[in-house]
């Protein structure tokens, strides 16, 4: 038998909040069956749009952070580089940044969580 993924959205930012340019980390809070979660989750304002970005580094799952002076997001644990577009530059990452899934709806900015 096949496990269901299931996704649910979950509001983290006023769209009056969203970054016009560049990076905005933000983080949210949701509980599923597991507990409660806290994940950081970044928002790039790029030329196709807002992208929500895990902050889960696809090397062994350190959380990455975002330097504004180089625009690239990196890894503490390994070294891995994300460019803005979470596509891997540099390290040992595996694969790009995890793109989440957006909505907007009643002005706020929602993102979808397989839970
Ligand atoms: S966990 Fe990010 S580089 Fe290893």
């Amino acid at each position: 038998m096949e496990a269901k993924i299931i996704i649910k959205y979950f509001p983290i930012l006023e769209l009056k909040d969203a970054p016009e340019k560049g990076v905005k980390k933000t983080s949210l809070t949701y509980t599923d069956d597991s507990g409660e979660n806290e994940i950081t989750i970044f928002l790039a304002a790029l030329p196709e749009g807002l992208i929500a970005f895990s902050a889960v580094c696809s090397h062994l799952g350190c959380i990455v952070d975002w330097n504004s002076k180089t625009e690239q997001f990196l890894c503490p644990c390994h070294g891995s580089k994300y460019d803005v577009n979470g596509n891997v530059i540099g390290g040992p990452a595996p694969a790009p940044l995890e793109r989440l899934i957006t909505e907007i709806k009643e002005e706020k900015i929602f993102v979808g969580i397989k839970i």
